[in-house]
């Protein structure tokens, strides 16, 4: 099978090139370098340095005799997402990096992803919707013309919905209205501008679905934590980037970050704030099988990609308990909320559809959380504290 997966550079594209190539199929990973352009621009540091896309592809190569072929390329422009697809490949890139064959499956992680990005000014809000939406556009255009059958898998995120006073369902509702009913995208209420291009994208997709047949699933992803796999484990120049700032670092990351380095938690608010989380190593399960299982045509397929609840809080008190276990004193710091947010709220998401076909959940335990205190650790004279938290407020 022939994968595309748009955004190979990023923290979830290239352990999934990896995970995919490493069962056989044919991947190909196209990216710009905007988020590692992102990093230097802002000046919030990585973990660890991470090796260019194409010399990860060529350690690969070498470590196991798989071809990830890379493509760099910006999928705002729409000529590039069209070469995969219309059989003429007219770029020389592509041809030298062997490119071949219309892509089963497309994965679609490519965006700016992060929410105080989206804030931080008017230029950082524009970049972002002038990027999220372009590529999803370009990609369901590119689908319409040329490649109808091939299925998408597009990284969506459980800010989508918000935090609605009612359950959360996967993706739809049915609401009976006047004695008359009919089934809708469930509503959503997005926290920033970068929530709100995510429901723009899959309103995008959704248009697609109803016009021309298109198939996709849209996946409602909650913040993923940790940093190794199976595939990376076997040379840490595979390992994927590690965030720990404010801007582009997920919670849990973060706290294990602050936690090594003496810097006190960064709770907003009251802390009361709760989402759904998963490890990396789910992110690709669910992806994996979502991919066996493809949505039908005219099908767009929602699950919501989390595999249990944590507040803030909670995930505090956990990165302090494992770290006095390890021998670190982590003091926990509420800080006036720079965010505009809930910090009390009722929350209940279901997520059964994806164990349903099949994805069997690791969960957050001290024993995670202590393997990951482990891994920075072995970094921590590259961690900098001034990046932790500037208070990009909403
Ligand atoms: N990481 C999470 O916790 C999380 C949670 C929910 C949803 N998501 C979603 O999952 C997807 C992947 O997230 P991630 O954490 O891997 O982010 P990431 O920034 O590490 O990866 C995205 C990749 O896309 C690339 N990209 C962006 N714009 C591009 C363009 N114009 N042309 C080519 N490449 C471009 C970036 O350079 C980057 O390598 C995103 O859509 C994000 O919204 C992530």
């Amino acid at each position: 099978m022939h994968i595309l997966i748009l955004g190979g550079d990023g923290y979830l594209g290239w352990p999934t090139a990896m995970y995919f190539s490493n069962r056989g199929h044919d991947v190909t990973v196209v990216d710009n370098y905007f988020r590692r352009n992102a990093c230097t621009e802002l000046d919030v540091g990585m973990l660890y340095p991470v090796p260019t896309l194409l010399e990860r592809a060529r350690i690969w190569h070498e470590l196991t005799g798989r071809e990830i072929k890379v493509v760099i390329g910006d999928l705002k422009d729409p000529e590039i997402i069209r070469s995969f697809f219309n059989g003429r490949v007219s770029y020389q890139w592509a041809v030298n990096q062997g490119f071949t064959g219309i892509p089963a499956t497309v994965i679609h992680y490519a965006e700016q992803p992060s929410a105080p990005y989206s804030l931080i000014n008017y230029k950082y809000a524009n970049i972002t919707v002038a990027n999220n939406l372009l590529i999803t556009n370009n990609l369901v255009w590119a689908l319409r013309d040329f490649s109808r059958d091939t299925h998408v898998i597009h990284i969506g995120t459980m800010g989508e919905y918000g935090t609605p006073n009612i359950d959360i369902p996967e993706g739809w509702i049915e609401i009976e209205h006047k004695g008359r009913k009919d089934k809708f995208l469930f509503p959503r209420h997005a926290s920033s501008l970068y929530h709100t291009t995510k429901i723009m994208d899959t309103d995008l997709l959704w248009f697609g679905v109803r016009m021309w047949d298109l198939r996709v699933t849209d996946l409602m992803q909650g913040p993923v934590y940790g940093m190794e796999t199976e595939d990376s484990a076997i040379d840490n120049r595979l390992m994927t980037l590690f965030n720990y700032d404010e801007i582009f670092g997920t919670i849990v990351n973060r706290f294990v970050t602050q936690a090594v380095v003496g810097y006190p938690l960064t709770v907003y608010g009251k802390g009361g704030q709760t989402r759904g989380y998963l490890n990396i190593n789910d992110t690709l399960q669910c992806v994996h099988i979502s991919e066996n299982t493809p949505a039908k045509k005219g099908e767009l397929r929602i699950f919501n990609q989390i595999m249990e609840t944590f507040s803030v809080n909670e995930l505090a008190e956990m990165t302090r308990r494992v770290g006095a276990k390890l021998g670190y004193e982590v003091e926990i710091n509420h800080l006036e909320n720079p965010r505009k947010e809930s910090e009390e709220h009722y929350y209940n998401p279901t997520y059964q559809g994806l164990i349903e076909i099949g994805v069997k959940p690791h969960y957050l335990t001290d024993d995670v959380m202590e393997g990951m205190f482990q891994v920075v650790a072995n970094y921590q004279s590259n961690i900098r504290k001034d990046v932790i938290f500037k208070g990009i407020k909403w």
